[in-house]
This record gives structure tokens, C-alpha cells and sequence, in this order.
């Protein structure tokens, strides 16, 4: 079977993120079904509109890798109840020039991950309120709201409750089977 070319992006760009965290879990538990990589935005400029003139390599880059993928993953934090600005500005380098967005019908899922109760419920739905007038068709069970993630990598970053890795792999399945029926 294909393995699907998958991009993870990760919202947290901190070292120690449990996002990137799970975003790693998840690129070991997922060999067999995706190629999955995590594609940076962290070296971004902010969009800004006057800068296609001119565009900043970092842009180019980003958007060049994007189109090469056959999917994408979103790991996000949830900031103040929604995506994190370094987020949210990937998605909007990612959308331009006008006509030429990446993201237009590429498969994608969402995993949200926090140290809080409600697994980052809001940036989870906030993003996908971008993500539809995006064009991306989003995976829409299982939902994957991962909370007390400050309790769930050993030391190594491995996932050391069982039923999150159960949970995970429900999760893979589901997603491989997507971006099957919705390849364009
Ligand atoms: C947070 N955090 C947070 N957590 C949450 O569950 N809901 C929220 O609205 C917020 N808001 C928020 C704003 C800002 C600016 C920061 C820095 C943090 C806490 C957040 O979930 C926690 O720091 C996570 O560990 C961040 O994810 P990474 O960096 O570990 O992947």
C-alpha cells in the first residue's frame, strides 16, 4: 500500500513542546501507514501582503515543500483559546499568492494538545474554522483533544499511557483511510 507523504505542522516552537512531542509520538506510531515529517515554521516572516513583490526565501521554501505532500497534520497548543500567531501565520503564508494556496484539497487532521483539562479544545476548532475556507478537507472522527499531556511523555518523549497509544492508532487508521478517499 502507499505510504501517504504527510506534513506535520507543529503550533508550539518551543524546545521542549509537548506538541512537537506528540508530533514525534506520532511520526514512529504512523511508519507502517505515512511517511510523516514535521515541516518548520518557526523561521516564517510575518505575512505581509506588500512582501509577494519581493519574496522572502523562507516563503518560497515553505510553499514549495507544502506542495510536494500529500497531507497534513496539524499539532497545535491552544494560546488564549485559539491557534498560536505562528500558526495561524503558516496557514496564511501557505494561502497566497491568490489562486496558488497550498492547502487547497489536501487531506489534513488536527491533534490538540495541552497540560489543561480540555486538550486545547478551542485552538482545535479555531483552527478548523480557517481550515474549511481553506479548501482542506479535515478528518473529523476521531476528534483528538489530548489534555494532562504534561503527564503523558517519559523522559525519552515516549507516550506512556496505553490508551492514548490505543487512542493514536485508532486515530492513524482513520486518517490513512482519508486521505485515501479524499486524494485529488
Ligand atoms: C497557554 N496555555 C494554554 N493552555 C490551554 O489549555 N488553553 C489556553 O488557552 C492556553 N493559553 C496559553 C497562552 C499562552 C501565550 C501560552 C504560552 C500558554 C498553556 C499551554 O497549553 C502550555 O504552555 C503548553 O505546554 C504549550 O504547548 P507546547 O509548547 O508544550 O507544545
Amino acid at each position: 500500500m502507499k505510504k501517504y507523504k504527510t506534513a506535520i505542522v507543529v503550533g508550539s516552537l518551543r524546545k521542549e513542546s509537548l506538541n512537537r512531542k506528540m508530533a514525534q509520538a506520532f511520526i514512529k506510531l504512523s511508519a507502517e501507514n505515512l511517511e510523516a515529517e514535521i515541516v518548520e515554521i518557526g523561521n516564517l516572516p510575518l505575512y505581509n501582503e506588500d512582501l509577494e513583490e519581493n519574496v522572502p526565501e523562507a516563503w518560497t521554501a515553505f510553499r514549495n515543500a507544502m506542495i510536494t505532500f500529500d497531507a497534513v497534520l496539524f499539532v497545535t497548543p491552544e494560546y488564549n483559546r485559539s491557534v498560536p500567531g505562528a500558526l495561524k501565520n503558516a496557514l496564511d503564508v501557505g494561502s497566497r499568492p491568490y489562486g496558488k494556496s497550498v492547502w487547497d484539497r489536501k487531506p489534513g487532521a488536527v491533534i490538540s494538545v495541552s497540560p489543561g483539562a480540555i486538550g486545547g479544545f478551542g485552538a482545535n476548532h479555531h483552527l478548523r474554522q480557517s481550515l474549511v475556507f481553506l479548501n482542506v478537507p479535515v478528518l473529523q472522527q476521531p476528534e483528538a483533544y489530548i489534555g494532562k499531556a504534561d503527564k503523558l511523555f517519559d523522559s525519552n518523549g515516549n507516550i506512556k499511557n496505553d490508551s492514548t497509544t490505543e487512542f493514536l492508532n485508532k486515530f492513524i487508521a482513520a486518517f490513512t483511510n482519508w486521505i485515501a478517499n479524499n486524494q485529488s
